[in-house]
């Protein structure tokens, strides 16, 4: 049976969808607080078990029976993220699960400036000591947070952002579920670790040429850090500014730009690129 934890998430619900493609429902655990979420996949034959990341117990109980686990990474944040996802992984080994996947972000390190990124560190050393076999899918960043980034700049025709040339390597967050289940359904993913982003890499000019395809221009404009940090603080409580100045930071010395084919093999075809992205927003 094939597990998976944030299952009403926006990557826990797309992931399900996809493997009710590949596998029988009754093979697959969707594992979530509110059960109630996901009442729809209830219908569908798949079986919905209460557990929280907090509460080890809860997990030791429902992945009895479970062979392969998706660990979808917590939204919280630190120390608390860490201790969640360890009790996740310590249940896993207690319950008997065999194959932990992991969801992590691209040059997890206790340096990052992303700070998401030290937990990720952390988590998976933890997923290495436990013994249990695992893979984990470094993802990008999601394509689909970029609307947020690029806000009203496709009327301004200026995209203020502190990254420099820094590229990334954007994939869309239903291009990483489809290929999570196309991987938890097949073999030769023991001890593996994937960068899962698209197969080049785009810069911030490449980003405003996106979205200057709908007739406008719009010009890159590299900022200071600390003006988008003053901006940002306008709008967002301070841990939310580290993260997203941390993350402009992190962009610009290159931590995520990791072009890799490994998302396309996943998917037996090219991911969604930030043109065609764009495009279908229209
Ligand atoms: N690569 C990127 O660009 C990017 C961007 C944002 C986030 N992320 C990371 O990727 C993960 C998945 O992304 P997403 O878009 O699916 O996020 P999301 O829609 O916010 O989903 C997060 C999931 O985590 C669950 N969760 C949170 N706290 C929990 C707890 N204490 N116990 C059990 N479940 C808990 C939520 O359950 P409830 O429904 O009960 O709240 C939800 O199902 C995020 O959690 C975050 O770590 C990556």
């Amino acid at each position: 049976m094939i597990a998976i934890t944030g299952a009403s998430g926006h990557l826990g619900k797309a992931t399900l969808e996809f493997l009710l493609r590949k596998t029988t429902p009754e093979s697959i655990v969707a594992l979530v607080r509110d059960p109630q979420k996901l009442a729809d996949f209830a219908d569908k034959g798949i079986s919905i078990r209460q557990s929280d990341y907090a509460d080890k117990a809860s997990f030791v109980t429902s992945l009895a029976g479970v062979d392969t686990l998706l660990l979808i990474s917590s939204a919280a944040l630190g120390d608390e993220r860490v201790t969640q996802h360890s009790n996740v992984i310590n249940a896993a080994k207690e319950a008997g699960v065999k194959h932990i996947f992991y969801t992590s972000a691209p040059n997890p390190s206790l340096e990052s400036s992303f700070t998401p990124a030290v937990d990720h560190f952390r988590t998976e050393a933890l997923i290495k000591e436990s013994g249990l076999t695992y893979t984990i899918f470094r993802n990008n960043l999601y394509l689909d947070v970029l609307p947020m980034v690029v806000g009203d700049a496709a009327k301004t025709g200026k995209l203020y952002f502190p990254a420099g040339d820094g590229k990334t390597s954007f994939a869309l967050r239903r291009d990483m579920a489809e290929a999570l289940a196309n991987a938890l359904t097949s073999e030769g993913h023991d001890n593996q670790i994937y960068d899962i982003g698209a197969t080049t890499a785009w810069s911030f000019s490449d980003l405003a040429n996106s979205i200057s395809l709908a007739g406008t221009t719009v010009d890159y404009i590299d900022i200071p850090s600390s003006d988008y940090e003053a901006e940002l603080a306008k709008h967002l409580p301070p841990v939310a500014v580290k993260i997203y100045a941390g993350m402009a930071e992190g962009i610009k010395k290159g931590d995520f730009d990791t072009p890799s084919p490994t998302l396309a093999k996943l998917l037996g075809r090219e991911p969604v690129s930030l043109q065609d992205y764009f495009k279908t927003l229209g």
